[in-house]
């Protein structure tokens, strides 16, 4: 066999363990669903690299197998090799395509990022709020006070987060939308997703961030576009209540359980003519209920006990549930709360 026929049959080999090779890392690294239009360049983007891996794979690996094999000694063979000096067209051959193709992947890496980064029509603009070990969403466009646990919207339009964390580094990171992005302390990171099929999908934290952080998730709900405009209505509701209102709401939600606001003492004080009240601690002192001690009561409630009550009844997690914001509504609506 002479030398061209060697490299056909070496060639043709390449080739044939290349697909081999692609078919196998293919089946081992699935990517999830793909569902944003984000995800689309980005899939193809790393099919550019399997491909480029599995050729790559086999030409080192086939040259080397076919040498081995053909070109063994054989017995009775005492003779030298043959003495081989440099070849200049191979030595450029392996600087100039390698060059070439880093150069282009990088090229075409430069060209996704601006696709998926690039502003866009018609955006919607989501505040997200990352801290241990939860997140909020928080919707400029309805209103002050349209805050959600769970980040809705709505299919094929691009969303704008601004994020920005309360205490350490959190990132944002939804598999199927493939996009991921840190928040930090202190300064905001945008990223946009284009979601392309409705459905329920979680938002994971992607940045070890302490003792729960495996916990911090929130969920994305993509809904149509009709589905979406009634969600939004729901939400424009609800956040033009006045504060008070607010409050009473979040009353029914998280307080009425344990504190009643007729007067009666359940586990916890009653909230009738709370504000302003003073109240006697089982520690001998007394303090006036204001502002302040209500947050603290809400946010450490083992801080200042009301004689006559127990510890450790009150949850102590509110920090986690209420916000800033939710107990100033909370507070507004303790003061339309007179004594009788
Ligand atoms: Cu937040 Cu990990």
């Amino acid at each position: 066999m002479n030398h061209k026929t060697h490299l056909a049959i070496a060639s043709a080999l390449v080739v044939l363990v290349s697909g081999i090779t692609y078919l196998i890392l293919d089946a081992i690294y699935q990517l999830p669903p793909a569902n944003s239009a984000e995800a689309v360049p980005i899939d193809q983007l790393f099919r550019g690299h399997f491909i480029l891996i599995s050729f790559l794979f086999a030409l080192v690996v086939v040259f080397m197998g076919y040498s081995l094999v053909v070109f063994r000694r054989r017995p009775g063979d005492d003779s030298d090799g043959e003495f081989i000096h440099g070849s200049n067209s191979l030595e450029v051959a392996w600087t100039v395509i390698p060059l070439f193709l880093v150069v282009g992947f990088g090229v075409w890496g430069w060209n996704v990022l601006d696709e998926i980064t690039v502003a866009k029509p018609n955006e919607i603009v989501v505040e997200v709020t990352g801290q241990k070990w939860q997140w909020s969403f928080h919707y400029p466009e309805l209103g002050e006070y349209a805050n959600t646990p769970d980040l809705v919207v709505p299919v094929n339009t691009t969303i704008r987060l601004e994020m920005e964390s309360r205490d350490v580094l959190h990132s944002f990171w939804v598999p199927e939308f493939r996009v991921k992005k840190d928040l930090l302390p202190g300064q905001k990171t945008t990223l946009r997703i284009t979601p392309t099929d409705e459905g329920e999908y979680k938002i994971r934290c992607a940045e070890i961030c302490g003792q729960r952080h495996a916990y911090m998730l929130a969920d994305v709900r993509v809904l149509s576009a009709p589905e979406y405009a009634s969600w939004e209505s729901e939400i424009l509701a609800i956040a033009s209540l006045p504060p008070a209102e607010q409050g009473q709401r979040l009353w029914q939600a998280n307080c009425s359980s344990c504190h009643s606001l007729d007067g009666t003492a359940l586990v916890g004080p009653t909230w009738q003519g709370i504000y302003g009240r003073q109240e006697a601690l089982t520690d001998g002192s007394s303090v006036t209920v204001d502002d302040e001690y209500i947050r603290e009561s809400i946010y450490e409630p083992n801080v200042k006990i009301v004689a006559g009550f127990q510890p450790n009844l009150m949850p102590q997690n509110y920090d986690t549930i209420l916000s800033d914001q939710d107990v100033t509504n909370i507070i507004e609506f303790m003061k339309t709360l007179a004594q009788p």
